[in-house]
């Protein structure tokens, strides 16, 4: 039967027992009752034992045929899942990927991006950088497919997937007094002058978190609307700053001290998020499992 019978002939058999009806199974399959029948005599020819027993005008399947109707069941599964990636190869071969990512994600979004793009080279990419409080908006206007920041939303339904460690620590000059001293209290460190990030930034939000929380008040000395830009403010001895690990991608190790503090370092996580229900691209969900097939890779914690 391996050799033999065509999948025209399983097509027209599954039907017949799905629909218990030689008339049904035609119409469905738009064949005439004659070709119909002379298939299904060649089918058990071939099986060599009877597959379909025909009382009148009802319609049944011996145990042979009941199990050759399973078989078919599984056949066909196997090729709709088939089909169904190839399809979905075909529509990776061309699309777009609208990303919006928090401004520190830019540190290691545009190389993950950039792997991703060589790997499907006829998908268009864009990635939008800006802070989490314009994220937040692009994402109720619905501009982007993916998102990527360091905490969900809570005032909106989303799906949110960590899929990277993001720890925050507290920078300073390599020569600062507190450098190299253990378990400095939020208390002592609060008395420091301090560089925030820009209102609407959400490193900024976890550090007024935090210290909120143990009750310290904590008076910026100025706010600077960029990672880089605290880093330089850092160096020119202006201050402290909270900032996240990946921000350091770039600098030559011992360029700048991490505090020892307690709550530190912050273990934050990035997501990958987009509105709860809705169905993502095929290019989209692509890229979210390559996100989260990075995890291994990109999940130790620098200096965490
Ligand atoms: P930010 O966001 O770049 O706006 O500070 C970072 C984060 O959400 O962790």
């Amino acid at each position: 039967m391996r050799h033999h019978s065509t999948f025209r002939q399983l097509e027209i058999f599954e039907a017949i027992a799905r629909l218990g009806s030689f008339t049904r199974a035609a119409e469905e399959l738009y064949l005439t009752q004659p070709t119909i029948s002379m298939q299904m005599k060649k089918l058990a020819d071939i099986v060599g034992v009877p597959l379909i027993e025909q009382i009148g005008k009802k319609v049944h399947l011996t145990d042979a045929g009941r199990e050759l109707a399973q078989t078919c069941r599984e056949v066909f599964a196997a090729m709709d899942r088939f089909t169904m990636s190839v399809a979905e190869r075909q529509g990776l071969k061309k699309g777009r990927l609208a990303l919006m990512a928090v401004s520190t994600a830019s540190y290691f979004a545009p190389r993950l991006l950039g792997e991703f793009a060589h790997r499907y080279p006829g998908i268009e990419v864009s990635l939008k950088v800006t802070n989490r409080e314009q994220l937040l908006a692009g994402l109720a206007d619905n501009l982007a497919d993916l998102y990527i920041l360091g905490q969900p939303p809570e005032d909106v339904e989303v799906e949110a997937k960590p899929f990277m460690c993001n720890p925050l620590v507290i920078l300073a000059a390599p020569d600062h007094p507190l450098a190299g001293q253990e378990d400095i209290p939020l208390a002592r460190l609060a008395k420091e002058p301090w560089l925030m990030r820009e209102s609407g930034s959400g490193t900024r939000a976890a550090v007024e978190r935090l210290f909120a929380e143990e009750g310290i008040e904590l008076r910026p000395r100025m706010a600077l609307g960029s990672n880089e830009a605290i880093k330089q403010a850092i160096l020119a001895d202006l201050g402290i700053a909270v900032m996240s690990t990946h921000s350091l991608t770039l600098n030559p190790p011992g360029q700048f001290a991490i505090l020892k503090a307690r709550g530190f370092p912050i273990c934050r996580q990035w997501y990958a998020v987009y509105p709860a229900g809705r169905q993502l691209s095929a290019v989209a969900r692509t890229f979210l499992d390559y996100l989260l097939s990075q995890d291994r890779a990109l999940n130790a914690c620098p200096n965490a």
